[in-house]
């Protein structure tokens, strides 16, 4: 196996997830899923492997919507990839074909619809799905990643009220037809985009129907072992592989995007491996001058989907909590937050400390208590805001 960091991995050579993948698999006999999890995580390595090695009875789709920009164009690529898998079974979308057909007035033969029938988008996304269980006994599994981005452009280009009718008839789609599942992943919290519709009143819950599933790091003991492996297959020299390994894996949380770039970095370097090297390597991608680890996302998302009042108050707690080694309760730190600036509103601090949890930032204890969910991101936040205790 090769050091691949931030590509797109052959299934095999994606670790540690197939205990995840059996789970995912259980939870989609009975309902769609929201897989989420921080940027870089390994959510789509987790989806492509899943549709490379899914189950016989299943029929399973993948698509990257990012680039997708209108309802129109959902349609389409939906189209296609429903086009392309009936063509091998020499059968073609009739419901769909009839409907164009009407609207263009000409046979239709294309896989290209036509711009006139754009208005019609929700219609034909309906009778594709139609088409598609006319031919299917099958269960159906819709991976959409970048979901949310495509939403998001969807608001952009057209406007709030036609991103959340994608959401509305798909939600529709999923009740309607109980052998259709969905599998919604992306790079930006769907919540992030769903709760800006909200703020402005689209306020109904497009997505209550699915499970969502968190997608947590790798193990300590996959992590070491997909460092050692690397560390082997690329014949890195180390001090001591198994410390080394294990070295690599606690330092960057068992992330396997900050993992794969340690040996990276060691190969490129032509650089031998200590616990030493390890801990350089590490503080040198943290602060990268072109941010070689894709960590400026963890302040930019503030900024982005943060209210500018909201925005106060994260920066705030997340600068408070990095400074300190335990978590703290939300008395203390609600003190903390007003030794920096005057405030009362309890329920504001309530409010962004739900969003940093929901953002992957923090995590909440079972004592109730608050601190940085993951130390490698704590480290950065202290090394980006210049906090020196
Ligand atoms: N299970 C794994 N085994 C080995 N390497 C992995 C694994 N998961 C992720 N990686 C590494 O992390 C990189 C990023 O993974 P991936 O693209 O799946 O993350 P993502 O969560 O989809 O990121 P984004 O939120 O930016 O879309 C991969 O290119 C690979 O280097
Ligand atoms: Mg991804």
């Amino acid at each position: 196996m090769k050091v691949n960091a931030g590509g797109i991995l052959d299934p095999k050579d994606v670790v540690g997830r197939d205990r995840l993948i059996q789970k995912l698999w259980r939870i989609l006999k009975r309902r769609s899923l929201v897989l989420s999890a921080e940027r870089r995580m390994g959510k789509t390595c987790v989806i492509r492997k899943m549709v490379a090695e899914s189950p016989e009875d299943k029929l399973c789709f993948f698509r990257d919507l990012e680039g997708i920009e209108t309802s129109f164009e959902f349609v389409q690529a939906l189209f296609q990839d429903v086009e392309k898998h009936l063509a091998t079974k020499k059968r073609i979308s009739h419901r769909t074909r009839k409907l164009l057909e009407n609207l263009g007035g000409a046979k239709f033969e294309g896989f290209t619809m036509p711009q006139i029938a754009a208005p019609h988008w929700k219609d034909l996304l309906t009778r594709i799905i139609q088409d598609l269980q006319d031919h299917q006994e099958h269960m159906v599994v819709f991976f959409w990643d970048e979901f949310p981005m495509m939403l998001q452009a969807i608001q952009q280009r057209e406007n709030e009220q036609a991103a959340m009718e994608v959401l509305n008839i798909l939600r529709f789609l999923r009740q309607t037809h109980p052998r259709i599942r969905m599998v919604f992943s992306g790079s930006i919290g769907l919540h992030n985009v769903i709760t800006h519709f909200k703020r402005r009143s689209f306020a109904n819950e497009p997505i209550n129907d699915m499970h969502r599933q968190d997608l947590p790091p790798l193990t300590l003991k996959a992590a070491k072992s997909l460092a050692s492996q690397l560390i082997r297959d690329e014949q890195v020299p180390t001090q001591n592989e198994i410390i080394v390994s294990k070295a690599i894996a606690e330092a960057v949380d068992c992330i396997p995007y900050y993992l794969q770039n340690v040996i990276e970095k060691a190969v490129i370097d032509d650089q031998k491996l200590s616990v030493e090297t390890v801990e350089k390597i590490v503080t040198q991608g943290l602060i990268h001058p072109l941010d070689a680890w894709d960590m400026r996302h963890y302040r930019e998302r503030i900024s982005v989907y943060y209210s500018e009042e909201e925005k106060f108050y994260a920066l705030a707690i997340l600068d408070v909590l990095a400074q300190v080694s335990v978590p703290l309760h939300f008395d203390t730190l609600f003190n903390l937050v007003k030794s920096r600036f005057v405030t009362e509103d309890i329920e504001m601090l309530h409010l962004v400390l739900k969003l940093l949890t929901q953002d992957h930032y923090l995590l909440q204890n079972t004592e109730g208590s608050y601190h940085f969910k993951f130390p490698l991101i704590q480290r950065w936040w202290k090394l980006d805001r210049g906090i020196t205790q």
